[in-house]
């Protein structure tokens, strides 16, 4: 055991605490700390007197006893005898070190540690408080077990076996981004156990070959068995699942359930839908195992160097895994974990899911603003140096690489000139549209890229196609400050429609989302990270349409007209811009009080008798025309 850990003998009064601890602490050849000796007078002489302590008496003692832990991790472990029979205890005795505990739970019947309390003497805490004590444990299931039945040699040794030789968490799926995880979380100082199927002839030896190729997986334990990968680890096991959404996910799972025990932790950090994390979640939690559907965006990089993560399910769950995810994720402007717990059922999925769409509309704007520029004869070099000159207002992660990519060459040429104008996907562009739609949210911007990715995609149809047309486009009548202002306009709204489905979704499905912490955790590590999402938290405290906010309606006022004129331009001189185009229409309809929708509802009414409503009496009651024989009337 390399790393340092507070390691905290827990459990009710009585359940022989302090000869394991010291037991242990003698064998690890650590200082132990009896939690008893640090509690202030007035606590000792309450309990003397046969009163129970409450959450106020012990929380400066818990903290008293989380900074001797944390003065002793400096130098070394150490064991710390200690009841902490709350879930809130816990937190305070682990507060700031969560990464760097351990608790061990003496677990006993209330008449096992009865008959252990009458045989001993001169402990200030009377046997009749035993039962307060069973009343206020909440069951740790964050802890290692030891039973007490156990001689106290034996207990120990089980505890040493355990912290010595089996892993803290576990990664199953080691591609890109499983790879990058196992390294993050190894340089972070976690032991943890590596799993990759065996595949003959095409998937071998994977993670053995994986941990040889880097040294700071020298503790690392590389698996392609996946029993001995599960019994590898602590139990209760934190196990990350970093495999493809979809079908190879359930197949894992139903592989894994039956080498599960009680309590364990499965984390899915694939991009899967949000429903079949809810269906998973339901699933497990039948068995005892709680799952945690985890965001993860950042690509490659951000998973080895710190990610956005955005973990849902079981609040409880997330509590046992927070200090793995909080430690290997990005950082914010203020040293927090762009780590947040999101919500209940699938919503964490739901979240990275409308990220994804969000980054979608990003690209797109910077695709259209890119083939504009283009189409007025400019090379990539010069549009990158546009670009560049935006980042001191407008900066992101997406116009950074946009930057870097136009600028890339390859010999005598740019090299974006020679990639396939065909855009992919995998999937999740695609789910967001449909879930704006079945939720009723015009995320105009998202759907729009989604497809023009689509239309990219017909290559030999859009080359037929302007065999008979002709290529229309003529350079566009604009110029760069209409552009970046245009640009800078259609980001705002693609930020407000992303936030605004997530939103909805929080309110149909219960979840009870808090969209300012949530931006807080797209500051970085993710793909979406920008200036602008930096100022998303503070704005979102104060109202949810970003729109409305007064420090965002004045450069929306300034900037609306170069939105419509851009995409007026780009229209005339024949340059899809389809994205630009949803935001500007999305605005001028969303900004409107009045709308022609009027028309369609007298339009459903004499087709469908789908009646209507009246704006001249008070829009309750509900309308029919018979239209044919009233028609000119
Ligand atoms: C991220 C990315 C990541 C991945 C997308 C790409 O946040 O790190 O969004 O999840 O790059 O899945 O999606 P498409 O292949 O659909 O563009």
């Amino acid at each position: 055991m390399k790393k340092t850990y507070a390691i905290f003998i827990m459990g009710v009064s009585g359940s022989g605490k302090t000869t394991v601890g010291k037991l242990l602490a003698e064998k690890m050849q650590i200082p132990f700390f009896d939690g008893d000796d640090y509690h202030p007078e007035t606590n000792r002489r309450k309990m003397a007197s046969g009163r129970p302590l409450n959450d106020d008496d012990r929380r400066g003692w818990l903290e008293t006893l989380n900074k001797l832990a944390r003065e002793q991790l400096h130098s070394a472990s150490c064991v710390i005898a200690c009841s902490a029979l709350k879930i809130s205890y816990r937190d305070l005795l682990q507060k700031d070190i969560a990464a760097h505990t351990k608790f061990v739970f003496l677990k006993g019947s209330y008449e096992q540690v009865m008959a252990r309390m009458l045989a001993r003497d001169a402990h200030f805490m009377p046997a009749s408080l035993l039962t307060s004590q069973f009343d206020t444990l909440e069951y740790p299931t964050e802890a290692l077990v030891a039973d007490i039945a156990k001689e106290p040699e034996q207990i120990v040794s089980e505890i040493m076996e355990t912290l010595t030789h089996k892993t803290e968490f576990g990664l199953i799926g080691l591609g890109v981004m499983g790879k990058s995880l196992c390294r993050n979380l190894a340089g972070h100082g976690f032991r943890i156990s590596m799993y990759n199927r065996h595949v003959p002839g095409k998937e071998e030896h994977v993670a053995s070959g994986f941990k040889s190729g880097f040294p700071e997986l020298e503790d690392a334990l590389p698996f392609d068995k996946l029993k001995a990968f599960v019994n590898s680890l602590q139990v209760p096991r934190k196990i990350m699942l970093m495999v493809p959404a979809g079908k190879p996910t359930d197949h894992i799972l139903e592989e894994l359930l039956p080498l599960l025990s009680e309590n364990d932790v499965i984390i899915d950090g694939g991009n899967s839908h949000y429903t079949d994390t809810g269906r998973r979640g339901e699933l497990l939690s039948r068995h005892g195992i709680s799952f945690v559907g985890c965001g993860v965006s950042g690509g490659e990089e951000g998973a080895l160097n710190g990610p956005s993560l955005m973990p849902g399910g079981e609040k409880a769950a997330y509590r046992i895994v927070r200090p793995f995810l909080e430690a290997i994720a990005a950082k914010d402007g203020n040293g927090q974990p762009c780590c947040t717990y999101i919500g209940p059922e699938g919503s964490g999925h739901f979240v990275k899911m409308v990220h994804n769409g969000i980054e979608y509309a990003e690209m797109q704007l910077l695709a259209e603003v890119y083939f504009s520029f283009k189409h007025t004869g400019k090379t990539p070099d010069r549009i990158a140096g546009i670009l560049e000159s935006w980042k001191t207002a407008e900066n992101s992660f997406l116009l950074e690489i946009t930057a870097d990519i136009l600028r890339t060459r390859e010999g005598d040429h740019w090299l974006i000139d020679r990639i396939l104008d065909q855009a992919g996907n995998k999937g999740t562009g695609n789910w967001t549209t449909i879930a704006s739609a079945q939720l009723g949210i015009p995320a105009t911007m998202i759907a729009s890229s989604l497809f023009a990715r689509y239309i990219s995609a017909f290559k030999a149809d859009r080359k037929a196609m302007e065999r008979v047309y002709g290529q229309a486009s003529t350079p566009p009548e604009t110029d760069e400050k209409t552009v970046f202002e245009a640009y800078r306009a259609a980001r705002l709204i693609n930020h407000y429609q992303g936030f605004r489905l997530i939103k909805e979704a929080s309110d149909t499905f219960g979840w009870d989302l808090n969209l300012s912490a949530l931006a807080r955790t797209w500051t970085n590590g993710c793909i979406i990270r920008s200036a602008l999402m930096e100022r998303l938290p503070g704005i979102l405290k104060s109202g949810d349409n970003i729109l409305l906010h007064p420090e965002i309606a004045p450069s929306i006022k300034t900037w609306r007209s170069s939105l419509a004129g851009f995409v007026a331009a780009c229209v005339k001189s024949g340059i899809p811009v389809p994205v630009f185009s949803e935001a500007v229409n999305f605005f001028h309809g969303f900004s409107s009080a009045h709308l022609p929708a009027s028309l369609i509802q007298a339009q459903r009414d004499y087709f469908g008798a789908h009646t209507y409503r009246r704006n001249d009496d008070g829009g309750e009651k509900i309308h029919h025309t018979h239209w044919k024989k009233t028609k000119g009337s």
